[in-house]
């Protein structure tokens, strides 16, 4: 039986500003389980990084509720729900926020200094090195990001992203800064990490790589367009 890793119920958003009410998500539910592979697509301004803000507890919903690994999460205070996304949600951005004035090893390491576990250097070390051979980077290990092409760079944020074990990877337009040759290597990754295991659900305009997910969500208006289907084999 599957296991859902996230669930939203009936998730809305409404932004409230003085002269105008936005209504960015109307009543989004479906389910994300272990070892899926969702793409969530639609136009601009149909809610995508809404939802995907709201799933990785970087803003909350104003109706609805939401559970992580069967754990009710809507109205976490802000240091809980810190402490869940640092456990359980890795994030790649289009923009990689790589941190420049670190090597590439250290940007990987990041998120295991300050993790809960308070791991060793030695347990640092391999699972950095073991987060670097999974997206072909190892040979560059001591290089800092701007030395690196923007393809390079997303597959650093992807690694660092990986290295603390999440239950699911958050992506959001991977491959918007990217030419389509580095962007493709990018995708390639993923599909791989997905085919090992891990948990991925992705924001992307592009139908190609839409197409490469297991199951795919639509949206439109705030309101999922397409019921999500299980991809036929092959
Ligand atoms: N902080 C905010 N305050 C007010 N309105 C917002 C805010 N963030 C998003 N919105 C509005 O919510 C709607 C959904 O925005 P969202 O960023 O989720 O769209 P998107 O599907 O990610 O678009 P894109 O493909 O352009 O990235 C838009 O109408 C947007 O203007
Ligand atoms: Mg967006």
């Amino acid at each position: 039986m599957s296991q859902a890793i996230l669930e939203m119920k009936n998730i809305s958003k409404v932004f409230e500003t003085e002269e105008l009410e936005t209504h960015a998500l109307k009543g989004i539910s479906f389910s994300v389980n272990k070892g899926d592979y969702v793409s969530i697509s639609g136009p601009s301004g149909c809610g995508k990084s809404t939802l995907l803000s709201i799933m990785g507890l970087l803003d909350v919903s104003t109706g609805g509720e939401y559970l992580i690994e069967g754990i009710n999460v809507t109205d976490l205070t802000l240091d809980q729900a810190a402490e869940v996304r640092n456990a359980k949600i890795g994030f790649i951005f289009q923009s990689f926020n790589l941190i420049d004035e670190l090597s590439v090893f250290d940007n990987v390491a990041l998120p295991l200094r300050y993790h809960s576990d308070k791991p060793s250097n030695q347990v640092i070390k391999e699972r950095v090195t073991a987060c670097l051979e999974k997206v072909a980077l190892s040979h560059r290990i001591s290089h800092k990001p701007n030395q690196l092409s923007g393809g390079q760079q997303q597959r650093v944020a992807i690694a660092r992203a990986l290295v603390a074990e999440p239950a699911v990877l958050l992506v959001d337009e991977p491959t918007g800064n990217l030419d389509s040759k580095s962007g493709d290597l990018v995708m390639e990754v993923l599909e791989k990490l997905n085919e090992s295991g891990t948990t991925i659900c992705m924001v992307t305009h592009d139908p190609r790589y839409a197409d490469m997910a297991k199951t795919k969500i639509q949206l439109l208006d705030g309101t999922i367009l397409q019921a999500p289907k299980a991809k036929l084999a092959g």
